[in-house]
């Protein structure tokens, strides 16, 4: 009488199972890959402009404007359980008022499937570069990295610095606030 169930449950729960170990075996494969990559970075046209930033306060602080390029082959990232990579760019620095400022500038998401061999040049920052003070100006080392979040079909969100940075300085003195 319950034969039909009885077989159906264990059709169901041999099934699950066999899922289970897959996506284990998904994670296990993959789970000790480095994710790395090298990455090149260089900026141009360093300007640093003082204005205030209205969403915080009105007094000027510094506002720093660059361009980039950026040039990664992210190709060997990609296995079978790398979904998608959610990059993004940091500029890292040191003023008199923090020890450490990071600042990301840029992000994007490549997707299994897009194409992984960044080749960007003279690209503008997404995000506006404000210090919460007066850091920016002849600031002697501003350096810029790219990390990513590796997004998985099964297992850990691991977070990777790619390997090769660039630092650069802002100029002496502000910029006209002309735009
Ligand atoms: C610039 O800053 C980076 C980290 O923010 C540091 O690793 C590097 O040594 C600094 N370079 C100089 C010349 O101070």
């Amino acid at each position: 009488m319950n034969t039909f169930l009885s077989r159906a449950n264990t059709i169901f729960a041999f099934t699950l199972s066999v899922m289970a170990v897959l996506t284990f075996g998904c994670f296990a494969s993959t789970f000790l890959n480095d994710n790395l990559a090298h990455v090149n970075i260089k900026t141009a046209k360093p300007i640093v402009k003082n204005m205030p930033d209205y969403s915080v306060s009105r007094e000027k602080n510094d506002l720093g404007f660059i361009t980039f390029d950026l040039r990664a082959d992210l190709n060997p990232i990609f296995n079978w359980n790398v979904k998608q990579l959610f990059l993004y760019l940091t500029a890292e620095y040191v003023t008199g008022k923090n020890v450490i400022n990071q600042v990301v500038l840029w992000d994007q998401i490549i997707k299994r499937g897009d194409n992984s061999i960044l080749d960007y040049h003279g690209m503008n920052p997404k995000y506006y570069f404000w210090d919460d003070g007066n850091g920016l100006r002849a600031n002697k080392n501003v350096t810029l990295t790219l990390s990513w979040n590796v997004i998985p079909n099964a297992g850990t969100l691991p977070k990777v610095m790619g390997s090769g940075s660039h630092s650069f300085a802002f100029p002496e003195s502000y910029a006209s606030n002309h735009f």
